[in-house]
C-alpha cells in the first residue's frame, strides 16, 4: 500500500449512510490492518458542531474497537465542514482543507452527484484525486452513461470507484473459493445440473426514516438493480484467469451482458408489492404509504422479485430469481441453488430423492448442502440430511473491505463503468412495465412473508 497521506472527504456526511455503514467500515479497517495516513473530513449542507461530528466518529471507532494510535490520529484531526459542494467556492474550500490526496466520497443522490461533478470539471484538482461514488449510479442507463463520461473528464478511469458493498461481503467473496477451489462444484455449476438459482435479500427493517431516498428508488433499484445483480455476476461468471481487477471485472461484465429479463417478458417475470400497517413484535408499523415523506402516488414498491435468464451456453434455461423487500417476517438473505433431480434410482430404494440444494447464507455466514441419504432406521429408505458449515466471519465489514480497495488503489471490488450502465439496461424493461402499471402492485402486511397470493 502506498504510504502517501490521503484525505477522505465524505460528501453528504449528514446522511444515515455515514453513521450506519461508512464510519463502522473505516473503524473496522483501523481496528485491524490499518490504513495509510488518513485525514477524515465530513461535509454536508446542514450545520453540525465539531464536537457532535467528532463524537459520532468516536462512537463508531469505539464500537469497532479502533482504539490504537492510528485511529486516535484520525479522530484528532477529523473535522466537519459545512459546505454545499454544488457551489464552486465551497468545493474549492473542501479541497484546500485536504492535507493528503483527496478521495471524494459521494454519499449523495445521483442528481446532486452530477451537479458536483460539473463543478469539479471547472476546478484544478490536486494530484492523485480519487472519486468514490455510492449507488444509485445515475437513475437510468442514459444518465449512468452521462455520469461515466463526466467522471473521466475529471480523473482517469482507474481513479474512479463505483461502490457496491455487496462485493465486499465475505460470503459473496467466499463463492470464489467454493466454486473454483473444489473439484466437486465447478463441474456441476451449469444448466445441465442446476435447475434454479434464487438470490433473496429479505429484511425485517422497514423504512427507517429513509423516505427521501427510498421513495424514489424502491426495492428494485435499491437492491436488485445494484447489489443482487452483482451477486448474480459472482455466482454465474466464467472462471477468471486471476483475481486481478482486469480479469475478474471482465468475467463479471461478460455474464451481465448475457443477463436479461426471463423470456423478454417483464410482466410475466416480475412481481411487486408494498407493505401495509401491522403490529410486529408488539410494535406498530404504519403502512408504507403513511410513512413520513412517502408520496403514495409514486407507487413505490417495498418488495420486488424479478426472474432473469443468463443467455449463454452455461446457463441457458436456468431461472435466476432475485428478490428483496422490507418489513418482512424473516431476515432471509441467501443464495439457494436447486440441483436437477437424478435421472434414475436403483430399484428397491424406498422414498424420494429430493433435489439437492445448496444454501449460502449471506448474513449467517453458513453454507449448507441438503442431500438425500440412506435412512437412519431403514437403510433402504431415503431421508434428507444436511451438511452445514459455519464460515469464519470477516474482520472487515463490507464497507471496510471496499474502503480498503480505495485506499490501496485496487479497483477489484469496484463496479466497472460499463457494468454500472449494463445493470440499468437489464432492469429497464421491468421499470417501464411497472411505470405503465402493467404489473399489479400487491400488498402484504408488515411482518409477513409477503403477499399471500405469492406463496
Ligand atoms: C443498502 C440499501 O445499499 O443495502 C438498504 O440501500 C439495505 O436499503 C442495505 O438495507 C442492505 O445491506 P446490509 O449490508 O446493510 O445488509
Amino acid at each position: 500500500m502506498t504510504a502517501d497521506p490521503a484525505s477522505l472527504v465524505v460528501l453528504g456526511a449528514s446522511g444515515d449512510l455515514t453513521e450506519r455503514l461508512l464510519l463502522p467500515g473505516l473503524a473496522s479497517l483501523l481496528a485491524g490492518e490499518g490504513t495509510r495516513p488518513l485525514q477524515l473530513l465530513g461535509t454536508g449542507r446542514s450545520e453540525r458542531g465539531q464536537d457532535e461530528w467528532r463524537d459520532t466518529v468516536r462512537k463508531a471507532f469505539d464500537d469497532a474497537g479502533a482504539t490504537g494510535s492510528e485511529a486516535a490520529a484520525v479522530l484528532d484531526s477529523t473535522e466537519y465542514l459545512q459546505a454545499d459542494p454544488t457551489e464552486k467556492e465551497d468545493l474549492q474550500r473542501l479541497l484546500d482543507a485536504c492535507t493528503g490526496a483527496p478521495i471524494l466520497y459521494f454519499a449523495l443522490p445521483p442528481t446532486i452527484t452530477m451537479k458536483v461533478c460539473a463543478v469539479l470539471e471547472e476546478l484544478e484538482l490536486p494530484e492523485g484525486t480519487f472519486l468514490a461514488l455510492e449507488k444509485p449510479f445515475g437513475s437510468d442507463s442514459e444518465s449512468a452513461a452521462e455520469l461515466n463520461r463526466q467522471l473521466v473528464r475529471i480523473v482517469p478511469e482507474e481513479r474512479i470507484f463505483r461502490i457496491d458493498h455487496f462485493l465486499g461481503t465475505d460470503t459473496v467473496l467466499n463463492l470464489l473459493g467454493l466454486r473454483f477451489a473444489n473439484r466437486l462444484f465447478e463441474p456441476v455449476w451449469n444448466a445441465g445440473n442446476i435447475d434454479r438459482v434464487e438470490i433473496t435479500y429479505d429484511e425485517d427493517l422497514a423504512l427507517e426514516g429513509r423516505a427521501a431516498y427510498y421513495d424514489s428508488a424502491g426495492a428494485l433499484v435499491d437492491m436488485i438493480q445494484s447489489h443482487l445483480l452483482q451477486v448474480l455476476a459472482v455466482f454465474a461468471m466464467e472462471p477468471p484467469a486471476s483475481l486481478d481487477p482486469a480479469d475478474l471485472r471482465s468475467v463479471m461484465a461478460q455474464v451481465l451482458r448475457a443477463t436479461e429479463v426471463q423470456g423478454g417478458d417483464p410482466v410475466a417475470a416480475s412481481r411487486r408489492a408494498r407493505y401495509t400497517q401491522a403490529t410486529v413484535d408488539g410494535e406498530d408499523v404504519p403502512s408504507y404509504t403513511d410513512e413520513e415523506g412517502v408520496d403514495p402516488s409514486r407507487n413505490t414498491e417495498t418488495l420486488a422479485e424479478v426472474t432473469f435468464a443468463v443467455q449463454n451456453r452455461r446457463w441457458a434455461g436456468v431461472p435466476f430469481v432475485l428478490r428483496s423487500g422490507k418489513a418482512l417476517k424473516s431476515n432471509r438473505k441467501n443464495i439457494v441453488v436447486t440441483f436437477a433431480p437424478v435421472p434414475s434410482l436403483p430399484r428397491g430404494l424406498k422414498g424420494h430423492a429430493q433435489p439437492d440444494r445448496m444454501v449460502i447464507d449471506l448474513k449467517q455466514h453458513t453454507v449448507e448442502l441438503e442431500l438425500t441419504m440412506n435412512g437412519s432406521e431403514d437403510p433402504f429408505t431415503l431421508e434428507q440430511a444436511s451438511l452445514r458449515t459455519e464460515l469464519r466471519g470477516a474482520d472487515l465489514t463490507p464497507y471496510g473491505e471496499v474502503l480498503r480497495g480505495i485506499l490501496h488503489n485496487d479497483p477489484t471490488l469496484s463496479v466497472r463503468a460499463d457494468v454500472a450502465e449494463r445493470c440499468w439496461r437489464i432492469v429497464e424493461p421491468v421499470l417501464d412495465a411497472w411505470r405503465e402499471d402493467r404489473v399489479p402492485l400487491d400488498e402484504y402486511p408488515a411482518g409477513s412473508d409477503g403477499p399471500s397470493s405469492w406463496s
